[in-house]
């Protein structure tokens, strides 16, 4: 298959340290430019990653024909705008997460993918690692019976004010940055969308984010619950618990792309005399981020559907705005 000829806007860390080094190694994905607001910035890189054009604007990539797809991994404030740019450039688009500020606004990107006749995906990469399939797949098969609760931990540590987490104005805080994770994936295991949310949050009194979070998503027949921190330990975890099993994925975000992943299967101990009745299974080592460009790049070529549609990425963005519409009136909030 002929590989898609993608351009990269700006020098986000994500993109220079996991995801272009990720896709360079794809058959289907080849990295050919990057932009940055800062000429000398985006040569370096391009110089150090081996991307062949270097640009000083988004503007200036945007308008490159060469250019077949862009991976738009900007201050979440402007997801939206640069992706409804691109693809109005022809270009179709992976856009880092969340996909906006809310989900009004997402849904514009529905109206500019339709119109400009392109792709527009979010880049959830847990989305389409194989061991969250395993995981639906364990649910779906209903041998532990019936899906009832999931549990999930992602925190991290950091009071940097000017990094992109802790500025409220460009789109900064917990829920957008990692409890935007516990929300995909319940949703990706449950299958249904929750009906109402509640969340308490701690607000960062200097930066005005969301520094605390804990949630509860209530779904049809399940319940899901999350801790978000973001000047916690570093640390991450998510337990699925059915009637007869808790199912434990244990780096279920930032999956490691140089061992492999591990679901734990708990069939319950007695409680009373200390037994334990585990088993592992081992996921193969995969790089996440590799397999998500590899993957939206076979359904730009029409080889496979587009992995995860844009519809979902605005229905998780309506679970997020109940999420912090509940923050601040204290109560239940209906999802959308
Ligand atoms: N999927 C994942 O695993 C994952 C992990 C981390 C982050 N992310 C997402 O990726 C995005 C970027 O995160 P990051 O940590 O990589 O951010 P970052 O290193 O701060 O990069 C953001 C880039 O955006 C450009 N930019 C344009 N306007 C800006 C403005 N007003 N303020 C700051 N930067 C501006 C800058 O590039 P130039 O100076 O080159 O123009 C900057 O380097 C976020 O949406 C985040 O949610 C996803």
């Amino acid at each position: 298959m002929k590989p898609v000829k993608w351009g990269v806007l700006s020098t986000a860390a994500i993109g220079v340290n996991f995801v272009i080094p990720a896709m360079r190694k794809q058959p289907t994905c080849d990295v050919v430019a990057i932009a940055s607001r800062d000429r000398e910035k985006s040569e370096e890189i391009a110089g150090a990653l081996g991307i062949a054009k270097a640009y000083g604007s988004y503007e200036a990539l945007l308008a490159d024909p060469e250019i077949e797809a862009i991976y738009n991994p900007l201050p979440n404030h402007l997801h939206v705008p640069w992706s409804i740019k691109a693809a109005e450039a022809g270009k179709h688009v992976l856009c880092e997460k969340p996909i906006g500020l809310d989900a009004t606004e997402a849904e514009t990107l529905l109206e500019a993918r339709d119109r400009c006749g392109v792709l527009i995906q979010e880049a959830i990469m847990v989305r389409t690692h194989p061991q969250w399939l395993r995981v639906r797949e364990i649910v779906r098969q209903g041998g532990f019976g019936g899906l009832q609760s999931i549990r999930s931990v992602l925190s991290y540590h950091i009071l940097d004010p000017k990094n992109v987490r802790n500025r409220a104005d460009i789109g900064g805080g917990g829920i957008y940055d990692i409890g935007f994770y516990p929300v995909t994936t319940s949703r990706f295991v449950f299958e249904k969308e929750p009906e109402r949310v509640v969340a308490l949050v701690e607000w960062d009194p200097v930066m005005k984010i969301d520094r605390l979070t804990s949630a509860i998503l209530d779904f049809p027949g399940g319940q899901a619950s999350f801790i978000c921190g973001t000047q916690m330990v570093t640390y991450q975890r998510c337990e699925i618990f059915c009637s007869a099993a808790r199912i434990e994925v244990t780096d279920p975000f930032g999956a490691p792309n140089n061992r492999p992943c591990r679901i734990v299967i708990d069939r319950g101990g007695d409680l009373f005399a200390g037994t334990t009745n585990y088993t592992e299974e081992a996921i193969d080592t995969i790089d996440q981020y590799g397999l998500q460009g590899e993957l939206f790049s076979q359904a730009i070529r029409g080889a496979i559907p587009q992995p995860i549609p844009l519809e979902d990425a605005v229905a998780n963005m309506r679970v997020i705005d109940a999420l912090y519409r509940s923050a601040r009136s204290g109560r239940w909030e209906p999802v959308g």
